[in-house]
């Protein structure tokens, strides 16, 4: 499984990338928002920056909600790195879009999916990754991990390429679930990646190793 970060802030990618465990990244508008990025020349600087923090993929949202826009914002933001991926929502004219780009080799990520439906449009589309939002599904009372789960089996079924990314990953125990359900990427914020490390049995155990080898070594 492929751990992306969810954020824009530059110093929580490093720290992840440091781990040696980051295989990309994903950002959204309000997460560039969050870090007070605003107009374009600075959005696209930033993602420069964020491309050459990680090796892998960065996927960069664009913010047009119409066909013509959505091709023209993409184009732009590809051309800004090699490893951009473009993060369409998942409307009839992104479906398109993202018809138009993987029709033209250019990586697309279809965002703000929150139905099996949703995901089987997005991978007819050719998108390069689908993001299921598992935390805003479970915040509404429904099973965003179910939903991943049955993504996953619908394109192992028919053979789709499109990989199933895991978005709105809130904590820990939602990438061990996704892990559960085969998701290919999880897509987190640093906090569940980092509380993948934690057991209060390894805290311990280090303890008593470290004591005990000063018994005898002072
Ligand atoms: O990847 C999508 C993600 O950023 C949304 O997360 O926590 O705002 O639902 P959240």
């Amino acid at each position: 499984m492929k751990f992306f970060i969810d954020t824009a802030n530059l110093a929580q990618i490093k720290e992840a990338h440091e781990l040696g465990v980051l295989d990309g990244v994903t950002t959204n508008p309000s997460l560039m928002a969050k870090e007070g990025i605003s107009g374009v020349e600075n959005q696209h600087k930033h993602y420069v920056e964020i491309c050459n923090l990680v090796q892998g993929d960065v996927s960069a949202e664009v913010i047009a909600t119409d066909y013509e826009g959505m091709i023209r914002e993409g184009k732009e933001l590809v051309a800004l790195h090699p490893n951009i991926v473009v993060k369409v929502p998942c409307i009839a004219d992104g479906i398109r879009a993202i018809k138009y780009f993987s029709s033209n080799g250019i990586r697309t990520n279809c965002t703000l999916v929150f139905s099996t439906g949703q995901a089987l449009l997005a991978a007819k589309a050719g998108a390069t990754y689908v993001s299921p939002f598992v935390g805003r599904l479970d915040d509404v009372s429904e099973n965003g991990v179910a939903l991943v789960g049955e993504i996953v089996e619908m394109y192992r079924y028919y053979d789709y390429p499109t990989q199933v990314l895991a978005a709105s990953i809130r904590h820990t125990r939602h990438i061990i679930q996704c892990v559960e359900v085969g998701a290919d990427v999880a897509t987190c914020p640093l906090s569940a990646i980092k509380g993948l490390l934690k057991h209060p049995l390894t805290d311990s155990g280090l303890a008593q190793f470290l004591a005990d080898y000063k018994k005898v070594n002072g």
